[in-house]
């Protein structure tokens, strides 16, 4: 019999997760089969303990709950609990007393997009990273075990990314303004700004002459990726590392690690 995978979040329905298992089961020969959950707010616990109880083997977690499945680790990895955040769980047995191992893989998703679908290495590269939420904390320890010569995290409310950064030794945080006169290499939208009409206040003269300006969301032109373009920087969405992060909790598991790169593909072709 297959073992039992699912997507769980609000909204789930466009969720491309279940294709993309299902392709890289198909690949691997592995037999598992991956549905979506929509879980009520307010009640994911629950959720997450009846899935279990009817043999869910583990989960993908996304918006919003993606703190309340860290809560819920008794076997967080290392990256889950700087994370503070988990988009993957995995539960060894159904009996509800034991242990629930988390990961959090949005991280390496997006490392691995940068470094080998984009042919960007990190090393020795200064990054900026906008934003100070969920979306920048998710991914600041992979960030930073990449080596960059400098990690800036930027945000509009300066207090909260200068206490995101003293959480993370090597990166510095404050405003928009505090760049002035600085230039980076890759610059990573993590901000939900231009989702909602206004873009980010980049200064004049972030992007280092052929820089790559990336954006986490994708399936939509964000006004930083549209004035990064205009300015005539390279662009990146974050269908890479949708696509990645899936292949790193594919791993946490199944102990297999899929190829990506026809899968990503596909998804580009599709668009
Ligand atoms: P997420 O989990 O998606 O990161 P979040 O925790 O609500 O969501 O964080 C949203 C991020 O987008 C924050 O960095 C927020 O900046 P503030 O901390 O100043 O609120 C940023 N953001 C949202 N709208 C923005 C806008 N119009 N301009 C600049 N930054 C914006």
């Amino acid at each position: 019999m297959s073992d039992r995978y699912a997507v769980i979040g609000n909204p789930v329905a466009h969720s491309k997760s279940p294709w993309i298992h299902a392709e890289f089961a198909r690949a691997t020969g592995q037999y598992i089969e991956y549905g979506r959950i929509e879980a009520p707010l307010g009640a994911f616990a629950r959720t997450v303990a009846a899935y279990r109880a009817a043999g869910g083997r583990g989960c993908n977690v996304t918006l919003p709950f993606k703190s309340e499945a860290f809560a819920l680790a008794t076997a967080p990895t290392p990256r889950a609990r700087a994370a503070r955040a988990a988009n993957t769980l995995r539960f060894d047995s159904e009996d509800a007393g034991s242990a629930v191992a988390a990961d959090n893989t949005d991280g390496v998703g997006l490392v691995n997009d940068l470094e080998r679908n984009l042919s960007r290495p990190i090393a020795g590269r200064r990054v900026l990273l906008m934003g100070a939420g969920g979306a920048a904390q998710g991914v600041l320890r992979p960030l930073l075990e990449a080596h960059p010569a400098a990690l800036a995290i930027a945000n509009r409310t300066a207090a909260r990314a200068r206490e995101l950064a003293a959480r993370f030794p090597g990166s510095r945080g404050g405003g928009f303004d505090e760049l002035a006169g600085e230039a980076f290499d890759i610059v990573i939208n993590a901000t939900s700004a231009g989702l909602t009409g206004e873009a980010a206040p980049l200064p004049e003269g972030v992007f280092a002459p052929g820089a790559l300006a990336y954006d986490m969301v994708y399936g939509r032109d964000t006004l930083f990726l549209a004035a990064a373009r205009a300015a005539g920087i390279a662009t990146a969405d974050g269908l890479g590392m949708l696509v990645e992060q899936a292949a790193e909790s594919f791993f946490f598991w199944r102990g297999v690690r899929p190829e990506t790169g026809a899968v990503l593909a596909a998804l580009r072709a599709d668009r």
